[in-house]
């Protein structure tokens, strides 16, 4: 039975946990002896004198410049460094010390700058991402980092870069171990750590020099070759797409030409006829000697990456721009009764307050209730409950503290097994659906909904399972489960939104920019060319980033009410919490096979969890991956208290290919038969047998179950 509590007046975690918060106050007593020592002060020894919360003035040497700066005693290195002396070079993934985005050089040693009070910086010369280059002549380290390709969406590579510079600052011949301990608190969600290793030996001049531009003057370089043709002749290509007869005559009137291009792979390759726009170059021969394609050619946007000059969407500093905080639901399950922003815009530097009308994510009712609440419900911690503007980041913190929201907390459920039973508590209380919106595919509608299970939307071929099965000398029913994955770009969700009365712009930090420009004219029934995305870099996405999202939605709604730049960025927690994640899923799978290991029947009966939000299917392995007889699959969505879902590269496919692969490894084993040869005999498509046919020989998996079968 639903118990309702009164949940009072809360705060956010976003905002309770920063270390701003846990510093105000208290004031910084233990940097002060040294802040007086290197202001010339007198301190008399072993006694500390409490500074702040107001502003102090202090100097700090930031590469080989002296900077006469007032700070707040709380106030970090990393912040300093950005927000006042403008080195957005120097990143924040974490803000905990955890991600090493943020490390510059304090000295010799490289320090998480996130960690480190700017007073604590005081008499230590700072050495940041923008100091290592000379002009367009980058640092050796730098050069090594284009050269070896060791970034890909660039946003940790500030911080790698200064890890190894440090390194190699203290030993200028490391081994790998070396470099490998020196980059050990720097994440890169991209993968790039081989490339890094290689880059930092490189530099070091411990490993050879790999093939790459020549060091300095990088920017030209790569921007000539990105400027050379196509279709030179250095190099053979083989297979892939290749046009090779002559462009054929361009169709009377259609604008359209037939082309007759080779596809596949090589060894195997079919001529296919299409039609292309006339306009398009001519195909290349299969085998063409290419410049660019098939070689190696510097990132054409290594340079700026490296130097910190890259301006992602994070680094986005407009003229009398404002700094969001968001008040979060720390409930799972609730009912606001009431939002109180009245507090928060007296305080000091505050701009503006936004309660939130409607939230982008969960699924919706489909019978819509006769009358709209005044405030969205909340169905999971980290839903935006509203949001203030104000000139620093400290004051917006502080200010969304002083946001008063009463709550009407009721029972939640988080687990996927629980959430099946009966009596769980409920997610929706009538039947939803998920329609499609940028970046997400949506779910199947008019599908039954009992309880907080939605399904099951059935797929397969006509085949009879169970006379498969029963018609099969071998059978494997198994169970498997995938826990849920976030995303986790080390540069988090956020907009810099600027409304103006001729339009709205928002530098988002986006996969898809027409998505929030859709999403945004849509929502502030704009007509679109009155809504203007701009993104140069992205600091990774892997499908979370499409559409404006809840975050744009707030900040232009703040933009607007201030007649101000509004800049808004979610903390790690929240970024965890509240913008996506790869569903979770259980999988029973039964499979049936003859002796010889031809599959006869296939079934996956699937439950998963997008959260509050519907689209955990992960059958499309099972359906498309294997013919058997007979297929069958079975998805169901199980409707949780949790952040809605969102694209995560091949969506379901993780999961279900996950699954389906241990299923036929656990039915080799019993069949007696190789693992690969079982799937050889099932699957005839020739890019995975070639697939297959590598990884066999990389792998050395014969002499593996050799090894294996002998003992
Ligand atoms: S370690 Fe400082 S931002 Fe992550
Ligand atoms: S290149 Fe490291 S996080 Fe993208």
């Amino acid at each position: 039975m639903r118990s309702p509590l009164r949940g009072g007046a809360r705060m956010s975690d976003e905002t309770k946990l920063t270390r701003r918060g846990f510093v105000k106050g208290a004031g910084l007593a233990a940097s002060a002896a040294a802040l007086l020592e290197g202001a010339g002060g007198k301190q008399p020894r072993g006694k500390a004198r409490k500074l702040g919360p107001g502003e102090v003035e202090i100097s700090l040497r930031v590469n080989g410049v002296d900077r006469r700066i007032s700070v707040e005693p709380r106030q970090t290195l990393a912040s300093v460094l950005r927000d006042r002396l403008h080195l957005t070079g120097t990143k924040i993934g974490c803000d905990r010390g955890a991600c090493g985005a943020c490390t510059v050089m304090l000295g010799d040693a490289a320090v998480p700058s996130c960690l480190t009070f700017a007073l604590d910086a005081v008499g230590k010369p700072v050495t940041t991402i923008e100091g290592l280059a000379r002009g367009e002549q980058l640092a050796p380290i730098q050069a090594a980092f284009v050269a070896h390709d060791a970034l890909q969406c660039g946003f940790c590579t500030p911080g790698m870069v200064m890890s190894c510079h440090a390194l190699l600052q203290r030993n200028p011949h490391p081994t790998e171990d070396d470099v490998r301990q020196a980059v050990a608190g720097n994440t890169c969600r991209c993968g790039t750590y081989p490339k890094v290793f290689e880059a930092a030996l490189a530099a070091a001049g411990t490993a050879p020099a790999k093939a790459g531009p020549p060091q300095g003057d990088l920017p030209a370089t790569a921007r000539a070759a990105s400027g050379a043709t196509a279709f030179g002749n250095t190099s053979p290509v083989e297979g892939g797409t290749a046009e090779t007869d002559a462009a054929k005559a361009q169709d009377k009137g259609s604008g359209e030409a037939s082309r007759t291009f080779q596809v596949g792979l090589p060894g195997a390759l079919q001529a296919k006829e299409r039609k292309v726009p006339g306009s398009e170059p001519p195909a290349w021969d299969g085998s063409a000697q290419l410049q660019i394609v098939g070689q190696k050619v510097p990132r054409i946007d290594g340079p700026e990456k490296v130097t910190g000059r890259a301006r992602y969407c994070f680094d986005v500093q407009l003229p009398g721009m404002l700094h969001a905080a968001v008040v979060r639901s720390p409930y799972a399950h609730a009912r606001i009764r009431n939002v109180d922003v009245s507090a928060a815009e007296r305080m000091p530097g505050v701009h503006a307050t936004y309660v939130v009308e409607q939230l982008l994510g969960p699924a919706e009712l489909k019978l819509k209730p006769a009358t709209r609440d005044k405030y969205p419900h909340i169905r999971y911690e980290g839903a935006p409950v509203a949001a203030v503007a104000a000139a620093t980041a400290a004051q917006a913190e502080d200010a969304a503290r002083a946001v008063r929201v009463e709550y009407e907390v009721l029972p939640h459920v988080a687990d996927i097994d629980d959430a099946r039973k009966p009596g769980a508590p409920l997610v929706f209380e009538s039947p939803v659906e998920q329609k499609g919106s940028a970046g997400g595919g949506g779910a199947a509608k008019d599908v039954p909904q009992q309880g907080n299970v939605r399904g099951p939307v059935v797929g397969g071929n006509d085949g009879d399972v169970e006379k498969a099965l029963a018609g099969s000398e071998v059978r494997l029913e198994q169970e498997y489960r995938t826990e849920v994955q976030t995303h986790s770009a080390i540069e988090t969700h956020g907009v810099v939104a600027d409304w103006r009365e001729d339009g709205a712009t928002l530098y988002a930090s986006t996969q898809g920019i027409h998505s929030v420009q859709d999403e945004i004219a849509t929502l502030f029934k704009l007509p679109k060319s009155k809504v203007r995305v701009i993104c140069e870099f992205t600091g990774g996405g892997f499908g979370a980033k499409f559409g404006a999202g809840n975050h744009g939605v707030i900040a232009l709604h703040l933009s607007r009410k201030a007649k101000r730049p509004v800049r808004l960025f979610l903390d790690r927690r929240a970024e965890h919490l509240a913008v996506g994640n790869r569903p979770s899923s259980i999988q029973r799978l039964r499979l049936g096979a003859a002796k010889d290991g031809t599959f006869q029947a296939i079934e996956l009966k699937a439950f998963g969890s997008a959260g509050c939000a519907a689209g955990a299917g992960c059958a499309g392995p099972v359906k498309n991956l294997y013919p058997a007889k007979a297929v069958r699959s079975e998805e169901n969505d199980v409707f949780l208290h949790t952040g809605p879902a969102a694209a995560f590269r091949a969506p379901g496919h993780p999961q279900g290919t996950f699954a389906l692969e241990q299923a036929i490894d656990e039915l080799a084993e019993k069949l007696g038969m190789d693992p690969i040869a079982l799937r050889d005999r099932n699957d005839a498509h020739p890019a995975r047998r070639e697939e297959r046919r590598i990884g066999r020989e990389k792998f050395g998996w014969d002499e593996l179950r050799k090894r294996r079968d002998t003992g």
